[in-house]
């Protein structure tokens, strides 16, 4: 067998035998602060990382590192409370390990969080975003030899992020009287943020968004053939000029999240109920 496969079953067997064969429905990642939403989870069993065969540890700032199985508006659900990031130094095919053990152990839709930095200057700290399409800008997880037992070899993205999904969020919030961007996600590989420079080349090629996450993610879930759900909290406004005085800081951007959370746990927690 692939080397690369026995890893995702040993993880996947490993998790069943914690949850007494109990499948999840629905993957959930909880991105930098928005952890909160695992406390809104009847959990049954919480996993951290470390113990997991073949799972890396999540050392970024805001994220946890548990994965969490139990009842979340009505469905069995897994969350991911932390992820793993490229910048972290974890080649692509560990950083997207948990997506594909989520793929092995069955789920059949995956929602996934960020903090992101707002790159359209109509953006404000705290906005959500559902993101409705991504540029990616770093290395695409799906190189090196095809998974085959997951997907194809070429993987369409043209509706990435689950149309249905979308429109169902977009009438939660109306309903909810939430306010709700849609925009472009941009994944680049941090940790340093964008100079300037960088924040008005990502505008002016379509980017509303721009953040170290999820693209990986995405990417693996939708060769797996896993519809995907996306949303950004804005947690600052990117500078387009060097002399702003307002400077990108990790803290910030946690305490923002954190914020943002409970208006993002609605939607997630209703999105779910509806699927
Ligand atoms: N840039 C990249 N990643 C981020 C940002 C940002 O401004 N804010 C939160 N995550």
């Amino acid at each position: 067998m692939d080397t690369r496969v026995k890893k995702i079953r040993e993880a996947a067997a490993f998790i069943l035998e914690q949850t007494g064969g109990k499948k999840p429905e629905v993957g959930i990642v909880l991105g930098s602060g928005l952890g909160k939403l695992a406390d809104a989870i009847d959990a049954e069993v919480v996993i951290p990382y470390a113990k997991i065969p073949n799972f890396a540890r999540s050392t970024a700032i805001g994220h946890k590192g548990n994965f969490i199985f139990g009842t979340l508006a009505g469905k069995y659900v897994c969350a991911m409370q932390g992820r793993f990031h490229y910048y972290e130094g974890y080649p692509m095919e560990r950083v997207t390990l948990p997506i594909r053990v989520m793929a092995a152990l069955g789920i059949r839709t995956l929602l996934v969080s960020n903090a992101a930095g707002g790159l359209n200057q109509t953006f404000s700290v705290g906005d959500l975003m559902i993101i409705r399409d991504h540029i990616n800008l770093l290395p695409n997880p799906l190189i090196g030899k095809n998974f085959a037992e997951f997907g194809e070899r070429f993987t369409d993205m043209t509706a990435a992020y689950d149309l249905d999904l979308i429109a169902k969020a977009e009438a939660i919030a109306a309903k909810a009287g939430i306010p709700v961007r849609k925009g472009v996600y941009l994944g680049n590989t941090g940790p340093s943020y964008e100079t300037p420079a960088e924040v008005r080349f990502y505008i002016a090629i379509g980017a509303d968004a721009v953040g170290m996450s999820t693209v990986p993610e995405v990417l693996v879930a939708r060769h797996c053939g896993v519809p995907v759900f996306g949303m950004s909290v804005i947690t600052n406004i990117s500078n387009t000029d060097n002399a702003s005085t307002v400077l990108n800081d990790g803290d910030d951007v946690v305490r923002a999240a954190d914020a943002a959370a409970d208006r993002m746990c609605l939607i997630f927690k209703e999105l779910i109920a509806s699927i």
